[in-house]
């Protein structure tokens, strides 16, 4: 059986750093309110940057780690819902920026949260074996909040990872994606719309959240035949520290196999999955053979799981 394998990460993170007391500049909040309902302390904010500025940069890292060429690279999606044009997408911008091939698929998938995994669903039923990719998860969130509302503008931050992936004769990986239709729950405008802001409904999102990481869980075990006590890591969209926690306590996993950066970082929607990736890798928190879990959820509603070993 062949399957994705994770060659190399990298990340790009914008220099300017935003506290939760310098988001008091802009709303009536706290950090004493944003660290106990959320967990994050502070998010980065994209500063006259491009979403493909910050892709291109996360994706020279991962590059530069896979030893291979460019012209290795047979496909590149870009999972992102704030791209800087209606087109050419993001992933075209970062195909101009590296000079990729000409004569392979370069787009971009819009699956909010998810998108990093459901870009790596889509790529492993798109490459042929010995084939390379690169997939990157990019957000310049700071451009779509609504600073004027507490409740939402304090959770996000902007941010890009990337990976570069080989379809192997025996990688192990299993994936399984899923949307249910809603706009009501989280909601951003298109270009031509007045209201082109993020707007959610918090409650009703972290039903759906703490629902869909379960079901992700449990359902990408059954499809591998595999048990929780098979997987060393468990890497969550990182949207939400309770979000997290609820769904470890109520399926009993340990806690230390709970990734989580989001106090660093806020929520970067597509981003976050593969800057956690990233961050694993860095910290030595995975090796080589190890198995993990990757959950995503979010707008659309959307949700996505795959469990690969590393
Ligand atoms: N600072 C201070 N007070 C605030 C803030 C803030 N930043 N935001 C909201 N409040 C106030 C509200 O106005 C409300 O005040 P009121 O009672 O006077 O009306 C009070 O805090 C409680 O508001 P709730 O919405 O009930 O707060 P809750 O405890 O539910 O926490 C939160 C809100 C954190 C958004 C929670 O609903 C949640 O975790 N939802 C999950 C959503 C999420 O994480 N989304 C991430 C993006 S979506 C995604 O990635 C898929």
């Amino acid at each position: 059986m062949s399957g994705l394998r994770i060659v190399s990460t990298g990340r790009y993170i914008p220099e300017k750093c935003i506290t939760n007391d310098d988001m008091k500049r802009f709303v009536d909040t706290s950090d004493e309110w944003i660290r106990s309902r959320t967990g994050i302390v502070t998010r980065y904010h994209a500063d006259g940057e491009k979403t493909y500025e910050m892709a291109t940069k996360a994706a020279k890292k991962a590059l530069e780690g896979a030893k291979i060429s460019y012209d290795d690279i047979s496909l590149c999606i870009v999972a992102t819902v704030s791209g800087d044009y209606a087109t050419p997408s993001v992933a075209c911008m970062v195909q101009r920026e590296l000079s990729l091939r000409e004569d392979i698929p370069v787009f971009d998938i819009n699956a909010a949260c998810s998108g990093f995994i459901y870009a790596l669903g889509v790529c492993d039923r798109m490459l042929d074996e010995g084939e390379n990719a690169l997939i990157i998860g990019c957000e310049r969130l700071s451009k779509i909040l609504d600073f004027t509302d507490r409740s939402t503008c304090v959770l996000f931050g902007d941010g890009a990872g990337a990976a570069v992936v080989k379809k192997e004769k025996n990688g192990i990986f299993y994936s399984l994606m899923g949307a249910t239709g809603n706009k009501e729950a989280l909601f951003v405008g298109g270009v031509n719309e007045e209201e082109s802001y993020v707007h959610m409904n918090g409650a009703e999102v972290f039903r759906f959240a703490t629902g869909a990481i379960e079901k992700g869980i449990k359902r990408i075990l059954e499809k591998a035949n595999m048990s929780e006590d098979d997987i060393d890591m468990f890497v969550c969209h990182q949207a939400n520290a309770r979000i997290i926690s609820h769904v470890q306590r109520r399926m009993h996993l340990p806690k230390e196999k709970m990734f989580m950066n989001l106090q660093k970082y806020g929520n970067t929607s597509g981003a976050s999955i593969p800057i956690a990736l990233d961050e694993l890798f860095e910290q030595k928190l995975v090796k080589e053979g190890m198995k993990i879990i990757a959950v995503g959820f979010g707008g659309g509603l959307t949700w996505g799981s795959c469990l690969m070993e590393l």
